[in-house]
């Protein structure tokens, strides 16, 4: 799974059997300029998790430069994690501001394998996670890939799949064992995490591939079935889909810039860090469509 980008100065280095790359010759710290953006997502689209290594000292306005480049950044819904200053980036950390150990963060958050915001209206296109301290080992980001779960499924589930639809709530997928920490009153009264139907089985808006579209943390049931039935087959897809062969586990390095596309990956944070080093990552998440034609124009 690799593309060659036109910008001679960059390559694609693969870095899993079957997904995550790395695009090397780009430097953000010397700008983020158009012809940069779209290096990177001729890269994007053919690598759904790719990593910019060295990012050194990005600060949050170029991280979110950076991210307004693909899209809408929305704000993350759980606000102790959002940045003080800048709505659009939160923080994926295991320490507290006062410097002590923040438990959820170091061992429950995220825990459980997902895509980020399947339980919205409009679900998020890219994440992208930007790393200001790394533990020595552990601590790893998992990611799967849901273009080859589908690609691979048995023809008779495949076509089963293919008609069949979802729902998503946050933290109430079929096989969440670590919910999120619960919303204010304020986000409940917007009614925008009652949950959402979309279908078991979505075709990327660029690649035009198809892929699963389930998400453990997030995906209570298939519309439609008895809940015991739709476990089950719920269980099945899952089973396929995390098979190590399609996963890729990122070990994080200082200054790694890694964005991944939630509309064909599953991912989750892998643990076994040890609990006195620091893992610090500002997060920023996009929303709106991204356009890989404009990009190529
Ligand atoms: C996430 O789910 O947003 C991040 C996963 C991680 O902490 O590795």
């Amino acid at each position: 799974m690799t593309a060659t980008p036109r910008d001679a100065s960059a390559t694609i280095v693969p870095l899993g059997r079957n997904l995550g790359a790395e695009l090397r010759g780009v430097d953000l710290t010397r700008g983020i300029t158009p012809p940069v953006i779209a290096a990177i997502k001729r890269a994007f689209w053919a690598n759904p998790v790719l990593v910019l290594r060295n990012q050194r000292d990005l600060g949050p306005e170029q991280l979110i430069e950076f991210g307004n480049a693909f899209g809408y950044i929305a704000p993350h819904s759980i606000l102790q994690y959002r940045h003080p200053k800048y709505e659009q980036l939160s923080y994926v950390t295991n320490v507290k501001p006062d410097g002590s150990l923040d438990e959820y963060g170091y061992a429950k958050r995220a825990t459980d394998w997902h895509a980020d915001g399947v339980f919205k209206a409009k679900p998020d296109c890219m994440t992208f996670l930007y790393s200001i301290a790394a533990p020595s080992v552990g601590g790893h980001t998992e990611f799967t890939n849901m273009y080859l779960a589908y690609e691979t499924l048995p023809e008779d589930l495949r076509r089963r799949a293919d008609g069949l639809a979802c729902f998503h709530k946050r933290g109430k997928g079929w096989r969440c064992t670590a919910p999120p920490p619960p919303l204010t009153e304020a986000q409940k009264a917007t009614g925008e995490f009652e949950g959402n139907v979309h279908p078991l089985v979505i075709t990327h808006p660029e690649s035009g591939r198809r892929s699963l579209y389930i998400s453990a943390a997030h995906t209570s049931y298939i519309v439609g079935l008895e809940r015991k039935e739709s476990d089950a087959l719920l269980d099945r897809l899952y089973g396929h889909a995390i098979q190590p062969e399609f996963q890729y586990h990122h070990k994080w390095q200082v200054g790694d810039l890694l964005m991944w596309d939630q509309r064909c990956t599953m991912h989750r944070a892998g643990g076994g860090a040890p609990r006195d080093e620091k893992r610090i990552m500002m997060r920023g998440m996009i929303v709106a469509e991204l356009d890989a034609k404009r990009a190529a124009a």
